[in-house]
């Protein structure tokens, strides 16, 4: 199967970025044909400093490959090395529905904060929608967010196909049950945009203390408490084994512990887990020759086939 994901190289990645979709890219490299890229023109909607850009982007594929993403087994580029997807975006953006944008989540929030929006942010869907189809991609996994982004791709795709005949290739979201929505520090979606994120990489101690100061309600000690709707164990949940996460159910339903000892499990476990990909980080870091190979090696094969899928939606269409 062609899976195919992206990330927006605006920050450094987070529990939520992991857990809901960066994780499974990492699982469904073994079984499947997997496409990851870095979506920097996608950034570039909110990034406007090139020097930051640049070095956001190659962040984030160093966060990809220490993480696990094994480019023997998955094709890894930068999304603006394919050209081929710009093009498809205009195919697309021919057949699309104003009222289709207008009804997008990340377009809708901004116009209601009273934010101006350019095209680049009301025709963000377009350019994912040729992301994902350039590819012939079957699967995305992604957090519960983008799901609407896939649905409008789906919708584009179908329209092109009942336009100009079978084409293009309908694609599936996929998201994790309990990753599809990590919660921040502050119980809310953990996100960049509202400032409550646990970072994967960086100095241990300051990680810590973000997650000591985690809010959490009054709720007195002996009070025993229903776990599935705390954020504080939705976020242990993310970490432990089966056993740990049994044993944590079990104190919640008992009562009689204070938060801080939640908190001080979180910590540890979630430096265990990450250890690992921090040191490889490191390495990657001092070898920054392989990794811009790596996305170049990436970019040329993403290209044959996004090439491939262009063609045929020129033919398609007339252009050619
Ligand atoms: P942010 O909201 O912090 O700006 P992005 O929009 O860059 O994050 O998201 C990158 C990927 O991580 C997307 O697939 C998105 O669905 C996923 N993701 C982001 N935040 C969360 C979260 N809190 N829980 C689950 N998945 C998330
Ligand atoms: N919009 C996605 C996000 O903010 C990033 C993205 C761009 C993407 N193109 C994509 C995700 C194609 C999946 C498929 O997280």
């Amino acid at each position: 199967m062609r899976v195919l994901s992206g990330i927006q190289p605006t920050g450094r990645p987070h529990w939520g970025n992991f857990f809901g979709a960066i994780q499974q890219y990492i699982d469904l490299q073994e079984e499947n044909d997997g496409f990851y890229f870095i979506a920097d023109l996608h950034a570039l909607t909110t990034v406007r400093d090139a020097k930051q850009l640049r070095q956001n982007t190659l962040d984030a594929a160093l966060d990809l490959l220490a993480l696990g993403l094994d480019p023997d087994k998955a094709t890894l580029f930068v999304q603006s090395d394919i050209p081929e997807v710009s093009e498809l975006t205009w195919l697309l953006m021919t057949g699309t529905p104003m009222g289709l944008l207008e009804r997008c989540h990340a377009y809708k929030e901004k116009k209601a904060k009273g934010i101006a929006a350019d095209a680049g942010l009301f025709t963000y869907p377009v350019l994912m929608a040729a992301d994902i189809l350039a590819y012939d991609s079957e699967i995305v996994p992604v957090g519960e967010d983008q799901i609407q982004h896939i649905e409008v791709c789906r919708d584009l795709a179908g329209s092109f196909n009942h336009c100009f005949g079978e084409t293009l290739v309908l694609p599936k979201a996929k998201t994790l049950d309990h990753g599809a929505k990590v919660p921040g520090t502050d119980g809310q979606k953990m996100s960049k945009s509202y400032n409550n994120t646990l970072p994967l990489f960086g100095e241990t101690k300051p990680i810590r203390k973000q997650i000591m100061r985690i809010t959490t309600d009054s709720r007195p000690m002996e009070d025993p408490k229903e776990p599935e709707g705390d954020h504080l164990f939705q976020l242990f949940r993310l970490f432990g084994s089966e056993a740990e996460i049994e044993e944590m159910a079990g104190m919640y339903r008992k009562g009689g512990f204070g938060y801080g000892h939640v908190k001080k499990a979180i910590a540890d476990a979630s430096e265990n887990y990450f250890a690992e990909a921090r040191d490889r980080r490191n390495d990657l870091e001092a070898n920054m020759d392989y990794v811009e190979q790596t996305l170049r090696n990436g970019a040329e094969r993403a290209r044959q086939v996004a090439g491939e899928v262009l063609g045929r939606a020129q033919r398609a269409c007339g252009l050619k």
